[in-house]
């Protein structure tokens, strides 16, 4: 029997790596666009150790509309795409608005105008949830008012999944499902893929790994005076295979024709929300590490607590986060291992 064609745009990234690995463990045919501005090309050596097969690759930019419309002419039988490619980095979104919205958005029309036109069945959107800003209520749910971004970065997250309401209420034929990650973390249980972060990370997790491991002199820890129980922010820190595999189902959902709706938004995380101060001692716990940290002013930008409302991932999707906090802050050090001392 042929194998079902995915097409992961971004799939040398973060998370867009980790889904490829699980996509080939179920027997799905891989092809990853990415044109690694923010990612390694050794990505792949990592997917093939842990799969035992290398995923196609071709390396462009999908604002490219030319580039982008020869490629589907060449890989002609795609049946669905998760689309990750996209610029994260929400401080450097506030310094360079215009280049996270030509880049972001432009490559989302170009996908979208190539399902189009192809008859390609659906899309799996990573979207984020940057797109709450700070909830009224939590857990948050998915039908929560999505307020004003706090950033160009969490703009483009709105602006996109209006841009694939619009398309998908007039294209019948096409299905989207928009993923609203919370913040992930971790790394393969392999260590053989992880995060990447290039230069100074700004997330929490790659920065405490890499002042453990010595890079960094010490974790600056931004603000302990939020209304919260220990003062710092809450985050729910979702394991970024367990989102992985929430993808994998929702492309799925899509070629199966199992959508309740032509578009449909789910929240992915734990529905647990853990503090910074949690996080730092659950991570001293796992590894025996000490970490070096001080309290420092707020982050600009900063909300102070998040966490997911997670009933309508598990009730349709049959999906839940399953590998715990220590787990998950105990991969995450070992690929930082990996990276830095090849053990
Ligand atoms: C942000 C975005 C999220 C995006 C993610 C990826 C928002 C609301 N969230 O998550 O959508 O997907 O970035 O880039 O825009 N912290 C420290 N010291 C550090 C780093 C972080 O104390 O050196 C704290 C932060 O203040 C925060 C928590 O750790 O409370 C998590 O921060 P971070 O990992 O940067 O993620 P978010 O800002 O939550």
């Amino acid at each position: 029997m042929n194998k079902i064609k995915i097409l992961v745009t971004g799939g040398t990234g973060y998370i867009g790596s980790h889904t490829v690995v699980e996509l080939q463990n179920k027997g799905f045919d891989v092809v990853i666009v990415d044109n690694l501005s923010n990612s390694n090309i050794e990505v792949l050596e990592g997917i093939t150790k842990i799969t035992g097969v290398r995923p196609a690759f071709e390396q462009f930019n999908l604002c490219d509309t030319e580039k982008t419309k020869n490629f589907f002419k060449k890989h002609d039988n795609i049946v669905a795409i998760i689309h990750f490619a996209a610029f994260k980095a929400v401080g450097e979104s506030v310094e360079k608005p215009l280049i996270y919205y030509r880049n972001n958005l432009d490559s989302l029309i170009t996908i979208l105008e190539n399902i189009q036109s192809n008859s390609i069945k659906g899309l799996v959107f990573s979207s984020s949830c940057a797109v709450y800003g700070q909830p009224d209520e939590l857990p948050v749910t998915e039908n929560a008012p999505l307020k004003k971004a706090f950033s160009p970065y969490g703009n483009t997250k709105q602006i996109a999944e209006e841009i694939i309401a619009d398309f998908i209420s007039v294209n019948a034929g096409s299905r989207a499902i928009a993923l609203r990650y919370f913040n992930p973390i971790g790394a393969h249980n392999s260590a053989f893929i992880g995060e990447l972060p290039l230069g100074v990370p700004s997330n929490l997790v790659p920065f405490i790994n890499q002042t453990a491991i010595g890079i960094r002199e010490q974790l600056s820890i931004f603000g302990n005076d939020y209304n919260t129980p220990d003062g710092t922010c809450i985050r729910d820190y979702i394991n970024v295979v367990d989102l992985a595999k929430a993808h994998v189902i929702a492309v799925e959902r899509i070629i199966e024709n199992k959508n309740k709706s032509n578009f449909e938004i789910f929240n992915l995380g734990t529905g647990n929300g853990a503090s910074v101060f949690e996080i730092i001692n659950s991570f001293e716990k796992v590894t025996g590490q000490k970490l070096n940290y001080k309290v420092v002013e707020r982050r600009a930008g900063d909300i102070e607590k998040v966490f997911a409302d997670t009933k309508l991932a598990n009730d349709e999707l049959g999906w839940k986060s399953e590998i715990s906090l220590d787990e998950t802050l105990l991969s995450a050090w070992n690929w930082e291992k990996f990276l830095r001392f090849k053990i």
